[in-house]
């Protein structure tokens, strides 16, 4: 029960890494206000979670943002994680063959909502005593990656805004860490690649597969857990010691 007494709220909690984490948190004792646009997959994030709450927001949109802040607040008595997990990409295209307003969607979906939620989030954080961010970005932002410019660059940023949010808020108690992913068999990973591509990647991991959601929920309890006190504005690759662009 690490997280006893806590308020959580994980983004992109309908599915894969996001339902994994909001489950986590909510069996090692935390609050969990569960968030996504996809209500259905809500649902069964919770089903059998009486800790967690869930509620339908878009974390690129920020009075959704702010509402679920709110919720959380009202509902759960204050907030002191905040685990940033919406994103997502679609490969296969260069800088040259992309549009404007596709980059401006794979920024807005990876980057931009984590500042939307970091914006709503931190003064409530700062009010419930401190607490800790994890924000989940991508080995494709430590390393690159084939034909996925916008997410490539959207990932680094979130890198390099975590740093930013550290410095930032350190007098505030709070600490900002990043989690940097390799592939993880989740439903992103079954729309984007194939079973050959799958098979290939996880020969490449030196673990001789690829992730579970499990695993980098358990790397963001760790980070917001007291173990991890002196952890701040760091970058935790969690790829089983693979290194390099697929
Ligand atoms: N799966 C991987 O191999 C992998 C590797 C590196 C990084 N990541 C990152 O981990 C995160 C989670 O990936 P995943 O594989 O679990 O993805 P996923 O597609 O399985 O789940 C993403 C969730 O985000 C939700 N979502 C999408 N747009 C949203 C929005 N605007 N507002 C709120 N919710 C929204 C979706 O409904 C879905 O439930 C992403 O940021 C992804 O880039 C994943």
């Amino acid at each position: 029960m690490q997280h006893e007494g806590k308020v959580a709220l994980v983004t992109g909690a309908a599915a894969g890494i996001g339902q994994a984490t909001a489950r986590l948190f909510a069996q090692r004792g935390a609050r969990v206000l569960a968030t996504d646009i996809d209500a259905s997959g809500l649902a069964e994030t919770a089903e059998g979670y009486a800790g967690i709450t869930t509620v339908a927001a878009d974390a690129t949109s920020m009075d959704d943002c702010r509402a679920a802040v709110q919720q959380a607040q009202r509902d759960l008595g204050g907030l002191h994680f905040l685990i940033n997990v919406v994103g997502g990409s679609r490969p296969g295209k260069t800088v040259v063959d992309l549009d404007e307003e596709e980059w401006d969607f794979w920024v807005r979906l990876n980057l931009t909502s984590t500042f939307l939620m970091c914006r709503a989030a931190i003064p409530v954080i700062g009010q419930s005593g401190g607490g800790s961010i994890v924000n989940i970005a991508s080995g494709a932002g430590v390393t690159g990656m084939g034909r996925n410019p916008a997410y490539v660059a959207a990932k680094g940023g979130v890198i390099a805004l975590t740093r930013s949010l550290a410095i930032d808020h350190a007098d505030q108690s709070i600490r900002a860490n990043v989690i940097a992913p390799g592939p993880i068999l989740t439903p992103l990973m079954q729309r984007n690649r194939t079973e050959q591509e799958i098979a290939f990647m996880s020969k490449l991991s030196l673990v001789g597969r690829l992730g579970k959601p499990e695993e980098i929920a358990g790397t963001a309890a760790f980070l917001c857990s007291e173990d991890a006190a002196f952890i701040n504005g760091e970058l935790i690759n969690v790829a089983g010691g693979r290194a390099g662009p697929v």
